[in-house]
């Protein structure tokens, strides 16, 4: 069976260049705090390139990776911690599927349907996992998980 669902979680996301650039953001912020995540850090950057391959690491043989990284380093984002129930995969489903075409057919009440624009320039980021979200917490606000992840929350058995 699957665990319960915590009921408090945190993840990490990304407000990305095309919908800073675009002035989507108070909108995001509207619909994301509407939907019942609290905003638990946040910070406004532009990324280095050595960043952005850091961050997408994962990708780095894939041929859409020199886009992604051109794309992420092309302007300012926000980088955010949410916190919610059962966050990771809340948040996941809220910004709907990577391609932005994709979500707007399929689910177009979806935060990428909304305010994305191609399958590379989508708007927003959402970790994967709880590992990822671990992960890329503390590759944007350094020691912030381990200062501020309750033992109760899932962090706690990755
Ligand atoms: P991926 O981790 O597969 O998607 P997600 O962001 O939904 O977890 O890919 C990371 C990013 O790479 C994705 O948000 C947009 C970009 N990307 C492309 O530009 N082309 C592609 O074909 C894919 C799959 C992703
Ligand atoms: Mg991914």
């Amino acid at each position: 069976a699957d665990a319960p669902a915590p009921d408090k979680e945190y993840t990490f996301a990304i407000i990305k260049p095309d919908a800073v650039e675009a002035g989507h953001a108070d909108a995001i912020f509207a619909k994301l705090a509407e939907a019942g995540f609290r905003v638990a850090a946040q910070n406004e950057m532009t990324l280095s390139r050595e960043q952005a391959e850091a961050f997408y690491g994962e990708h780095k043989d894939k041929p859409f990776f020199e886009n992604l990284v051109t794309f992420m380093t092309s302007g300012p984002i926000k980088v955010l911690v949410l916190s919610a129930p059962d966050a990771i995969k809340a948040w996941r489903e809220l910004i709907g599927p990577t391609n932005t075409e994709i979500a707007r057919a399929d689910k177009p009440e979806s935060l990428r349907a909304l305010f994305g624009t191609d399958q590379t320039a989508n708007a927003l980021h959402g970790s994967d996992s709880s590992s990822s979200a671990m992960r890329e917490i503390n590759f944007f606000f350094d020691g912030w998980a381990y200062d501020n992840m309750p033992a109760e929350t899932n962090f706690a058995v990755i």
